[in-house]
């Protein structure tokens, strides 16, 4: 059967238009783009969107080309005319109008967004974010909690963890041997893939944070642990008191962000959510917990340069 050229399937395309010819326009805007031929990209999906015009991703990339030329509003038109025609949020669209100050700071970004995001980066993950990135969360949040479990005298052994955003296993694989059960949770099936290969968690789930929290039992965990994950949640009200819930007293709960100055949490140009030191410590004293140490520290570079962060032990 043949599909009529009109009845293309329902929005957003992601990766393709349905038309051979406009994919084929759209590598050659994006090779435009790659090479700093911004101007050239931008009139190439320009072109493409007289045709194509219900292409969220063409949008997204048009927005991305006129960014690039210094077209700011011209840049927020099409980031709007992506976010419309994607319903599911799969391009964070939001996200880049709100770096651009043109919409409101969301929440989180959609669930779609992260596990596409994360599915396609699975396979090349750790060798990109570890070699690229020279990424150190898991050594850093480790060195934290020996840190907090001397100056608490306490052994640094954990019977039940909860790591969130285990991501393909990296941190898990830092502490598994210091842990009795560790269980795992992200939004990314193909993280859960790659993170069930590493043999360092009883169970892994494929979800959202804070509904597998609010669904752990109440005051059992000895650990509740995020490397690199609250960049991907502005809002962190919701994951605060779910990870207060399912510690038990004396329990720490351990996270690395972005450090944010003045708002609570914003978007920056790089997708990510950064988050204010004042923020952190108003959310744990709405929920009964205590800091133990923050550290201002790099988890990670970007363009080579280090990034911003801090690394924060508190106990319930
Ligand atoms: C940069 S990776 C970090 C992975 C791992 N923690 C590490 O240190 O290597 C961020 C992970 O958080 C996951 N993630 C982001 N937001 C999430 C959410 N709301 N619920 C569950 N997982 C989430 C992503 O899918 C991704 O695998």
């Amino acid at each position: 059967m043949t599909t009529p050229k009109t009845s293309y399937p329902k929005l957003p395309r992601v990766a393709s238009s349905g038309d051979l010819v406009l994919d084929r326009r759209r590598d050659w805007a994006m090779a435009a783009s790659a090479d700093g031929f911004h101007q050239a990209a931008a009139e190439i999906y320009e072109q493409i969107l007289e045709r194509a015009p219900f292409w969220a991703m063409a949008w997204f990339e048009l927005g991305q080309a006129r960014e690039k030329l210094g077209d700011r509003p011209g840049a927020i038109a099409a980031f709007e005319s992506a976010a419309a025609r994607d319903p599911d949020g799969l391009l964070a669209a939001d996200l880049r109008l709100a770096a651009l100050g043109a919409r409101p700071t969301p929440a989180a970004p959609s669930a779609s967004y992260i596990a596409g995001l994360f599915d396609q980066y699975a396979a090349n993950f750790d060798q990109h974010l570890q070699e690229m990135l020279e990424y150190r969360g898991p050594a850093l949040l480790r060195a934290a909690m020996e840190g907090a479990c001397d100056k608490l005298d306490r052994p640094f052994h954990f019977d039940l963890v909860h790591d969130l955003g285990c991501g393909t296993g990296l941190m898990g694989h830092e502490i598994w041997r210091d842990c009795d059960v560790m269980n795992g949770v992200d939004l990314s099936p193909k993280m859960i893939e790659a993170a069930q290969k590493t043999g360092c968690y009883h169970t892994l789930q494929a979800g959202d944070v804070v509904e597998y929290l609010n669904a752990a039992p109440a005051a059992q965990a000895a650990l509740v642990i995020a490397a690199d994950v609250f960049v991907y949640l502005g809002d962190l009200a919701p994951v605060f008191a779910a990870s207060a819930r399912a510690l038990e007293p004396g329990g720490l709960f351990v996270f690395s962000v972005q450090s944010g100055e003045g708002a609570d949490f914003s978007v920056g140009d790089d997708m990510r959510y950064a988050h204010s030191a004042d923020y952190l410590l108003e959310l744990a004293a709405l929920n009964g917990l205590s800091m133990m140490s923050l550290e201002k520290v790099s988890t990670r570079k970007d363009s080579g340069a280090p990034v911003p962060g801090l690394v924060v032990v508190m106990g319930r």
